[in-house]
């Protein structure tokens, strides 16, 4: 396909858009990649379609927006590509195996917000998608914050949360952190009004890696992240993705979270395959 002219199609809510006119595994000039730079900035969901991608062309494609980052879980990452992640729950034997290969993902977060230079842009293919469910919901933490009371926002002004990986695979009901992954990425914590470094736009920075707040009570932080998130998950601030074979999806993880709706594990397969652009620390 020639990648001359792309076309935007915006979701009416202004949250996430569709992507056409462009082979994400053909050439992308300067001016095309330009101009999907933008789109994912102004729209902060991105959905392509019909898209022919293998993990190098993945990877080729997600490394112009910067470099990659691997990720702490180890047991997901490619064998020759490391810097991608691939989970799913189909065995060797092909079947779903019944198992959830992530329950970190079916709970709203932010990507490695765990780590003091949270994730840029994730960008997600699957090879195989659930018929049932499986669908990847995000909320606009944008609208989010700009819907939350002044007298709320005079609150929140120059609160940090606390991210900790260890606790967010506790709250998700993962298999606990290895003693190497609490090594490698110990506590950190970010503010939890994020302001985008492109748009100098506010959003709420929170999600299930958010343990607390820094300096609070434990259970008074709790309640205040719960209270967030309740409010930025509300259905007016949500984009829903319905999976089709071949679609790519690239999101903006500053000003969105997400999370996966459930689906049968011992019936539908669900694989994904991901390549995440790192990011900066949050300010
Ligand atoms: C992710 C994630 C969503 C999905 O890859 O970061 O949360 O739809 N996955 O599997
Ligand atoms: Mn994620």
């Amino acid at each position: 396909m020639q990648n001359g002219s792309i076309e935007i199609k915006a979701e009416a809510t202004g949250f996430g858009a569709e992507v056409g006119g462009v082979d994400l595994a053909g050439e992308i000039s300067e001016e095309v990649f330009a101009e999907l730079q933008a789109a994912v900035i102004r729209h902060k969901v991105l959905v392509f379609r019909d898209q022919h991608l293998d993990d190098e062309s993945h990877f080729a494609f997600a490394q112009r927006f910067g470099p990659l980052e691997g990720h702490i879980n180890r047991s997901t990452r490619h064998g020759e590509l490391p810097k991608l992640q691939v989970f799913g729950n189909v065995g060797d034997d092909g079947k779903p195996t019944g198992v959830h290969p992530e329950k970190g993902t079916l709970v709203w977060h932010t990507d490695k917000s765990y780590v003091a230079t949270p994730s840029l842009f994730t960008i997600l293919r699957s090879p195989s998608v659930a018929r049932e469910g499986g669908h990847t919901l995000f909320a606009d933490m944008t609208r989010a914050y700009e819907a939350l009371t002044p007298g709320k926002v005079e609150q929140l002004e120059g609160l940090r949360a606390v991210h900790d990986w260890k606790r967010s695979r506790e709250k998700s009901d993962e298999r606990a952190a290895t003693a190497d992954e609490i090594a490698a990425a110990p506590p950190v914590d970010h503010p939890v009004i994020r302001t985008h470094p492109e748009t100098e736009a506010r959003a709420i920075y929170i999600g299930n890696h958010a343990s607390h707040i820094l300096d609070w009570e434990l259970g008074a932080g709790e309640a205040l992240l719960a209270e967030l998130e309740a409010h930025a998950t509300q259905e007016q601030f949500i984009y829903r993705h319905r999976w089709r074979d071949n679609d790519v999806l690239m999101w903006d993880n500053r000003c969105t979270m997400h999370c996966v709706t459930d689906y049968d594990a011992a019936i539908e397969r669900r694989v994904v395959h991901r390549a995440v652009v790192q990011g900066e620390v949050p300010f």
